[in-house]
């Protein structure tokens, strides 16, 4: 009876010390600040354009510099090869998932599955429209609403005193992504006011140079008069560019151009005098992706809503900020 209770006190004692252990390492990731063992899913939209590959890069390197384990995964612009990157991080128990949603909706289930296994969620770039905002712990990245209002009211501006109508196309970022939806919404609303300003033609070029190239000339098959292109990118101007010359057209001064994220080759045509205006989106996201990681792990609070701060290139801008661009 003795030797049956002893037995029972060690078990219980070993019991206590591998539980204690445990602990222990969570607590360590939590609260002492060490970084190789913190293992970060990234579910990322694909590798449409020069701004994703500058943000693909940013996340690699700066995970790798922070020390963390990170699992990419690159989802080809399909919302279901992201929903599989996640549920695959969550059996793999990661200690934190982070994504760039490649469409607003349809992310409530497989959000509230990381929830539910306890795995905190932090959004990049682009946002999700659900409800319920306990799903993820922040959002990272620009004001896309704010930079369409940036390029329309730059037109505006260049066209206040108009007297007869501006023929507008628009080539839209990806179908149903939060840029898309926003930076349209933006530019409709900053040219309002203006009532001369039209747009007669607006169609997806899905954000990349190919697609930008094709809607573009078809845009100029079917309209004889196009005074200016907003692009919801630099690749899909980058596209249109190519169709107007071939068409026999000057980008930027037969038909001005305006785009938005200000990378290195959208520079370069801007610089060039073939984009008149563009409006920056960061892609740099990477080193606020990883203090956030760090942050959530240690258990303070986050903001809900982090705005990257971005400026806007004329033509002489771009070409005098050229020779000291990162991407
Ligand atoms: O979500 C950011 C947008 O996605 C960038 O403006 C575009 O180039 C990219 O594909």
């Amino acid at each position: 009876m003795k030797r049956r209770t002893k037995m029972w006190t060690l078990l219980s004692l070993t019991l206590l010390v591998l539980v204690a252990a445990a602990c222990g390492k969570s607590e360590d990731k939590k609260t002492s600040g060490s970084t190789s063992d913190i293992s970060l899913g990234f579910a990322q939209v694909g590798a449409e354009s020069g701004w994703r590959t500058a943000n693909t890069n940013s996340i690699k390197d700066s995970a790798s510099e922070a020390g963390f384990d990170l699992k990419f995964s690159d989802a080809q612009q399909k919302q279901e090869n992201q929903i599989k990157a996640i549920r695959t991080f969550i059996q793999q128990k990661v200690d934190v998932i982070a994504f760039s949603p490649v469409v607003e909706s349809g992310w409530d289930t497989v959000l509230k599955e990381a929830k539910d296994a306890g795995i905190p969620v932090i959004l990049t770039d682009r946002a999700v429209d659900s409800k319920d905002e306990s799903l993820y712990v922040t959002f990272i990245g620009s004001d896309f609403v704010e930079e369409g209002k940036k390029a329309g009211q730059w037109l505006s501006d260049q066209y206040k005193d108009a007297s007869a109508d501006v023929n507008i196309v628009e080539l839209q970022g990806t179908t149903g992504s939060a840029p898309a939806i926003d930076r349209k919404a933006g530019f409709e609303e900053a040219i309002k006011g203006n009532s001369h300003l039209k747009i007669i033609a607006s169609q997806t070029g899905d954000f990349t140079r190919a697609k930008g190239k094709e809607v573009m000339q078809a845009f100029l098959k079917a309209n004889p008069k196009i005074d200016v292109l907003y692009a919801h990118n630099d690749d899909m101007a980058l596209g249109a560019i190519q169709a107007i010359e071939a068409a026999g057209l000057k980008p930027g001064v037969d038909i001005k151009i305006i785009s938005v994220d200000a990378v290195h080759d959208g520079m370069q045509a801007a610089s060039e005098g073939k984009i008149n205006y563009i409006v920056e989106c960061n892609p740099l996201l990477g080193p606020q992706l990883m203090d956030a990681v760090r942050d959530v792990l240690a258990g303070k609070t986050i903001e809900k809503r982090i705005v990257t701060k971005e400026g806007t290139f004329t033509s002489e801008e771009a070409k005098a900020a050229l020779p000291d661009r990162k991407y």
